[in-house]
This record gives structure tokens, C-alpha cells and sequence, in this order.
């Protein structure tokens, strides 16, 4: 009888967890927006892209490889994803909006909040980029 009462107790104590682990972990419902018109959450509101600047060019890939690589690799996914060919898949503000804003977007931007849960939570550091610094990383990811 003594033994009854320990299992009771204990299926209760486990029910509890369970009912307090899912009121705690709701599915997150992320919001569909098309990635080829979002522009993101940041101060890039809207850019304009002339001819590719090669030292431009030069000087964000030059950055990219001191600062980004930790983590990326333009075609192989390591610990973030790859980014050959990113703005095909992506607009510039947005990009430079992730660099530059990566706290926030990965909260309140739809496609960075998939993107994120694609990545098992893992966040994208705020490595302190300034506007001109992301520009020139956009430069190099518009030949890549
Ligand atoms: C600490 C690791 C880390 C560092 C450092 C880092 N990133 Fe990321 N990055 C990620 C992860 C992880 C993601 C996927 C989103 C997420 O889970 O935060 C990501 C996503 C991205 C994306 C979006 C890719 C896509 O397919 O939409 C871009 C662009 C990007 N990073 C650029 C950069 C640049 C540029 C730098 C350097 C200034 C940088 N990242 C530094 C981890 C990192």
C-alpha cells in the first residue's frame, strides 16, 4: 500500500512537470513574410546599389575574414550558414541590418527567428560592426 502511495505521488510530481515544461515552451508561431521584400529591423531603411566597388570589395572580404569566420564559411555551413549567393536570397537592408542589429532581429524578425530556430538557437554575436564596416561586407557578399 505504502508503495501505491509513492508511485501516485510520483506520476503526479511528473504530470506537473510536463504540464509546467509546455506552459512554459509554447510552440512559436512565426509570422510568413517573403524574404525578398523584407528589409528587417535596424537603421538600414533602404539602400540603393550602384556598380560593385571592387575596394570595397576588397576591404569588407579583408573584414569578413578577420571578423565573421569564427562561425561562417561562404560555402559550407559551420556554425552559421553559408552566405554564397545571400542576396539572392535576401535584401541588402536586411543583411546589414543583421550585422548591425543582430539582438533585436533575432527577437522580433520573422526571418531571422526561423533562421534561428534552423540554427538550434544559436545567436549571431553583436561583433560591434559599424555602418561603414557592414557596407563593405554587403560589397563583398554582392560577388559572392
Ligand atoms: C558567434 C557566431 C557568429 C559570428 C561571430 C557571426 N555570425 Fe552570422 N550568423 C550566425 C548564426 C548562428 C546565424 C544564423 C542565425 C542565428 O541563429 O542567429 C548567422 C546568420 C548570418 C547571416 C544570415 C544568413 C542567411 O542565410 O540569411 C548573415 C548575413 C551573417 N550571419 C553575417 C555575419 C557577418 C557579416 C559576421 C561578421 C561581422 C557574422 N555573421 C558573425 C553566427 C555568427
Amino acid at each position: 500500500m505504502e508503495c501505491k502511495k509513492t508511485e501516485w505521488l510520483l506520476s503526479l510530481l511528473c504530470s506537473g512537470l510536463v504540464l509546467s515544461y509546455c506552459a512554459s515552451e509554447p510552440e512559436e508561431v512565426i509570422e510568413e513574410v517573403d524574404p525578398m521584400t523584407n528589409i528587417g529591423i535596424g537603421p538600414i531603411k533602404s539602400i540603393v546599389l550602384g556598380e560593385i566597388d571592387m575596394d570595397l570589395v576588397e576591404k569588407g572580404k579583408k573584414f569578413y575574414n578577420e571578423t565573421c569566420t569564427a562561425c561562417h564559411k561562404i560555402d559550407v555551413k559551420i556554425i552559421g550558414p553559408p552566405q554564397a549567393g545571400i542576396l539572392k536570397r535576401r535584401t541588402p537592408e536586411w543583411v546589414m541590418n543583421l550585422i548591425l542589429n543582430p539582438a533585436e532581429m533575432l527577437k522580433k524578425d520573422p526571418t531571422a527567428r526561423k533562421l534561428l530556430k534552423e540554427y538550434n538557437n544559436v545567436q549571431m554575436t553583436d561583433q560591434g560592426v559599424t555602418q561603414e564596416e557592414a557596407r563593405s561586407i554587403l560589397e563583398y557578399f554582392r560577388t559572392i
